[in-house]
């Protein structure tokens, strides 16, 4: 039942392809355009919507962090993200034009469903993306956009989180095609880019070598920290969340430009620190800063390990270990950026001897508050 493969979680990371394929299955029309069927919310709703609130927890939630830049890009709307099990314990402002677009994997995690509650009770709209068919939250919620991950067994999220990357993606998308916030080819264009992941994050799969051999080399440090920006600052919260639940280790996910506020007086020799790099042409600003920033913490002594694109020769001086990733339009990136920290986590956790299926005082789905 796992394929060949010696946990789920390695069955569910190899799957990814396919599931971020099957997630775009049936979704675009032969003009290159969206129809999201389910969608059961009407175009002129759609349109009335004046701000987008995402509500989630855990990995669903980091999912959330990188749908509002697609939403605040594409669709041109305001948008909070919240954690589920803050969200309902203040005054979060919910109208009729409020959509409240919920995250979750299992559509059982009892913090999110709250939310939906609230958020219904309040009359806000509420979406829900959502693995496992007719779960409490997808029958709770106004409308359902389905992840196709398929059953996703190892506690860890992997596979689960890049559809939901895809299902936000196709969200943001949508509301720009119906409100007309960008033009049809533009959209095509990426939906283009979007059909192309399975075979990209193939790509990054079949390169994993070396990071499972540097995850091995560092089975017995004490802590890991996680850099990113934009985009990628959701994708190091990620990779750091991989490492805590599955090996155990004290990791943190920073966005690189708050280092100087504090984190890096964290810095030591020898310290490992994970930065994911932003596309030096998609974000020559922020992927000029990120490389000023590796050289910063590598003079003080930590060991760098740079996620970047393909053919970013800048980073080269600066990096202990480099793992590449092939180019995608920027807002993409963590489909195949988040792939080689997942590898890395279940590696290093492995290693250690834990069983990354069961990790412990976890459970696949959190049903208590
Ligand atoms: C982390 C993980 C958890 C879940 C969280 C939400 O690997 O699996 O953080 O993401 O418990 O679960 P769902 O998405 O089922 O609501």
């Amino acid at each position: 039942e796992k394929g060949g493969h010696d946990y789920f979680m390695l069955k569910e990371i190899a799957e990814q392809p396919q599931a971020v394929g099957d997630t775009l299955l049936g979704r675009v029309g032969p003009d290159g355009m969206l129809t999201l069927d389910e969608m059961r919310l009407s175009d002129q709703e759609l349109r009335d919507i004046s701000k987008i609130i995402v509500v989630a927890c855990g990995t669903s939630y980091h999912a959330g962090l990188i749908a509002k830049y697609a939403i605040e890009h594409w669709a041109g709307l305001p948008c909070e993200v919240e954690l589920a099990s803050e969200f309902r314990y203040r005054d979060p402002i919910l109208t009729r034009d409020t959509l409240v677009l919920v995250i979750s994997q299992s559509g059982e995690t009892m913090d999110t469903l709250m939310a939906v509650r609230h958020a219904r009770e309040q009359r806000s709209r509420v979406l829900a993306v959502c693995n496992v068919n007719g779960s409490t939250i997808s029958r709770e919620s106004d409308a359902v956009l389905y992840t196709h991950a398929g059953p996703e067994v190892a506690v860890a999220s992997t596979k689960a989180f890049l559809t939901q990357l895809v299902a936000c993606y196709l969200v943001a998308l949508y509301l720009a095609q119906v409100r007309g916030t960008k033009f049809g080819d533009e959209i095509s264009e990426i939906i283009g880019w979007l059909a192309e992941t399975p075979s990209k994050v193939r790509e990054v799969l079949a390169t994993m070598e070396p990071v499972r051999a540097l995850a091995r080399s560092l089975a017995d440090e004490r802590c890991v920290l996680f850099l990113g920006r934009h985009v990628g600052f959701p994708v190091a919260l990620e990779g750091a969340l991989k490492l805590k639940e599955l090996a155990y280790m004290h990791a943190e996910g920073f966005a690189a430009g708050e280092l100087k506020h504090g984190p890096i007086a964290l810095i030591e020799e020898g310290l490992p620190v994970v930065v994911v790099v932003p596309s030096p042409a998609g974000q020559r600003v922020l992927h000029d800063k990120i490389v000023s920033n590796i050289q910063e913490i590598r003079a003080r002594g930590a060991r760098t390990v740079v996620v970047a694109e393909e053919g970013d020769t800048a980073v080269e001086p600066y990096a202990d270990t480099l793992i590449r990733v092939p180019v995608v339009p920027t807002l993409l990136q963590p489909l195949v950026a988040t792939v080689p920290l997942q590898v890395f986590a279940c590696e290093l956790a492995t290693a250690k001897g834990h069983d990354v299926d069961q990790p412990r005082n976890l459970a696949k789905s959190v049903t208590v508050e």
